[in-house]
C-alpha cells in the first residue's frame, strides 16, 4: 500500500493548489518542499514581494507627482529602503503561513526538504523514501543563464536579488524588456534610479499586442525609463564598483557600453527540474528543458505528472494553479481541464496592461476577419479623476460572429478588469453581449463597455 495517494514536488502555485485540491476531493496528499516557506518562487521572491515593492513606489510616485494637483500640500516623503524590505517581507510572511495554515486545514503533509525521484512511484525527501501512486512534478522554474553575464545577486542580480538590493542604485540597467524587467524597472525608477532598459527585439514586451506594446512604452519613458531596443547584450563585466554592460545593436552591429551600479538580468526563465532524477528514470523533455506531457499532464513514466512552468506553456503562477487543480480532479477520477485560449496575463506597474486572448497580430497571421472596439480612458472619467487617462481597452471580435477574440488593456486596474472579458470568452459571449451588460458608473469597466460598444454601432464617450 503506497503511502499516499499523490505526492507533489513543489510547494508553489501549481504545486499548493494542487495538492489542496487533492485534499479536497478525498485523496491523501504531500507536498515536498525544500525552502523554509510554502509558496515557490511566486509568494518567497516572485509576483507577492514585486507586488509590495510596486505598491509602495506607486503611492511614492503618487505623493511626488499627484497630490499637490489634488490640492494635497506639505513636506514630501522620503524613503526608508529598510522599512520598505520590512512592509515587502512582512507581506511574504503573511502569504506564506497562510499556505502552510491552509496545508493543515485541508490535512495535507508537508514533508520538508527537496525531493527527488528514485524509481517511480517513490520519493526521497532527505534520506527518508516515501511512496505514492501518483507523483507530480510542480518544481517551476529559475532565472535563464545569460551567456558571458554572471549573476553574483548583489551587483548582477536576478529577479531574487532585485528583490534585497541593499541601497537603492542610482543607475540600474535591465537586461530584457519582459515582465520581470519592466516591473521591477518601474519599481527603481519610482524610487529615484537612473533606469536604462536594453532590449534584444526592436519593441518592448515581445508577444503583446503591438499597439500597446507602444503606448506602454511611450508611458514608461515618460516615467523615465530609458530603453535601448535592437539591442544584443555581450556581457557584463563587474568593477570595483558596479558594472559595464557590453553591448551590440543590431542594426549595425556597432558596439557600445554602458555603466551601471545594478544590472538585472530579466532574459526569461527556464524549467528547474535538476536533481529529480528524471534523466535515469527515463522521463522524455522537450528540447527546450520542459517535461513532455500529455493533454491530461502525464509524463511517458506510469504514474508521474507534471504541471506549471516545468512543462510547456505561458509561465505564469495562475496557469500553473489551474493545472494544478486540473490535475488534481482528474487523479481523482474527474475530469480536469484547463481552457489555455482564456489564460490573462498581466503586467503590475502604472498604468497595469492586461490581455487575454489573440493579439490582432496572431488574427492577422492567421488570416480571420476581425473587427477591433476600442475605447481610450480619455474618456472615462473614473480614470481622468485618478491622472490615469492614458491607455485603452481594445476589444477583437470575430467579424462575422462578433464573439470576442482577445482583450488588451493599458490603464488603471486592468488586471482586474480584464476578467470580465474572460468570462465573457469562457461562456463564448460576443462583444454585443458585453455591450448589453449594465456597468455601474463611474467605474473604469465602463471603458471595458465602451470598447464592446464600439466593436458594434460605436461607443457613446468616443
Ligand atoms: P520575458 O520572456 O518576459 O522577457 C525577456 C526579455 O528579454 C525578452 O523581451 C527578450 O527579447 C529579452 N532578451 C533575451 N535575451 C536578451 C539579450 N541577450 N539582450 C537583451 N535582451 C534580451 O522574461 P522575464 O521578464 O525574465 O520573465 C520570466 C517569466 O516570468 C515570464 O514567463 C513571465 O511571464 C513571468 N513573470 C510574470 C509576471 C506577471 O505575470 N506579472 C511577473 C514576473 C514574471
Amino acid at each position: 500500500m503506497a503511502e499516499f495517494d499523490v505526492i507533489i514536488i513543489g510547494g508553489g502555485p501549481g504545486g499548493y493548489v494542487c495538492a489542496i485540491r487533492c485534499a479536497q476531493l478525498g485523496l491523501k496528499a504531500a507536498v515536498v518542499e525544500g525552502r523554509d516557506t510554502l509558496g515557490g518562487t511566486c509568494l518567497n521572491v516572485g509576483c507577492i514581494p514585486s507586488k509590495a515593492l510596486l505598491n509602495a513606489t506607486h503611492h511614492l510616485h503618487e505623493v511626488h507627482e499627484n497630490f499637490e494637483k489634488m490640492g494635497i500640500m506639505g513636506a514630501k516623503p522620503t524613503v526608508d529602503w529598510v522599512r520598505m524590505l520590512g512592509y515587502k517581507d512582512d507581506v511574504i510572511g503573511q502569504n506564506t503561513k497562510g499556505i502552510e495554515f491552509l496545508f493543515k486545514k485541508n490535512k495535507v503533509t508537508w514533508l520538508k526538504g527537496w525531493g527527488s525521484i528514485p524509481a517511480p512511484g517513490q520519493v526521497k525527501v532527505g534520506e527518508e523514501v516515501h511512496t505514492a501512486k501518483n507523483i507530480v512534478i510542480a518544481t517551476g522554474s529559475e532565472s535563464s543563464p545569460l551567456p558571458g553575464v554572471t549573476i553574483d545577486e548583489k551587483v548582477v542580480v536576478t529577479s531574487t536579488g532585485a528583490l534585497t538590493l541593499e541601497k537603492i542604485p542610482a543607475r540600474l540597467v535591465v537586461i530584457g524588456a519582459g515582465v520581470i524587467g519592466l516591473e521591477m524597472g518601474s519599481v527603481y525608477a519610482r524610487l529615484g534610479a537612473e533606469v536604462t532598459v536594453i532590449e534584444y527585439l526592436d519593441a518592448i514586451t515581445p508577444g503583446m499586442d503591438a499597439e500597446v506594446a507602444k503606448t506602454f512604452q511611450r508611458i514608461l519613458s515618460k516615467q523615465g525609463l530609458k530603453f535601448i531596443l535592437g539591442a544584443a547584450v555581450q556581457g557584463v563585466d563587474k568593477g570595483k564598483k558596479g558594472a559595464t554592460i557590453r553591448y551590440k545593436l543590431r542594426k549595425d552591429d556597432s558596439e557600445a557600453t554602458l555603466e551601471a551600479d545594478t544590472v538585472l538580468v530579466a532574459t526569461g526563465r527556464r524549467p528547474y527540474v535538476a536533481g529529480l532524477g528524471l534523466e535515469a528514470l527515463g522521463v522524455e523533455m522537450l528540447p527546450r528543458g520542459q517535461v513532455k506531457t500529455d493533454d491530461h499532464f502525464a509524463t511517458n513514466i506510469k504514474g508521474l505528472y507534471a504541471i506549471g512552468d516545468a512543462i510547456t506553456g505561458p509561465m505564469l503562477a495562475h496557469k500553473a494553479e489551474d493545472e494544478g487543480m486540473a490535475l488534481a480532479e482528474i487523479l481523482a477520477g474527474k475530469s480536469g481541464h484547463v481552457n489555455y485560449d482564456v489564460i490573462p496575463g498581466v503586467i503590475y506597474t502604472t498604468p497595469e496592461v492586461a490581455n487575454v486572448g489573440k493579439t490582432e497580430e496572431q488574427l492577422k497571421e492567421e488570416g480571420r476577419a476581425y473587427k477591433v472596439g476600442k475605447f481610450s480612458f480619455m474618456g472615462n472619467g473614473r480614470a481622468k479623476a485618478v491622472f490615469q487617462g492614458d491607455g485603452f481597452v481594445k476589444i477583437l471580435a470575430d467579424k462575422a460572429t462578433d464573439r470576442i477574440l482577445g482583450a488588451h488593456i493599458i490603464g488603471p486596474m486592468a488586471g482586474d478588469l480584464i476578467h470580465e472579458i474572460c468570462v465573457a470568452m469562457e461562456f463564448g459571449a460576443s462583444a454585443q453581449d458585453l455591450a448589453l451588460t449594465c456597468h455601474a458608473h463611474p467605474t473604469y469597466s465602463e471603458a471595458v463597455r465602451e470598447a464592446a460598444l464600439a466593436c458594434g454601432d460605436g461607443a457613446i464617450h468616443a
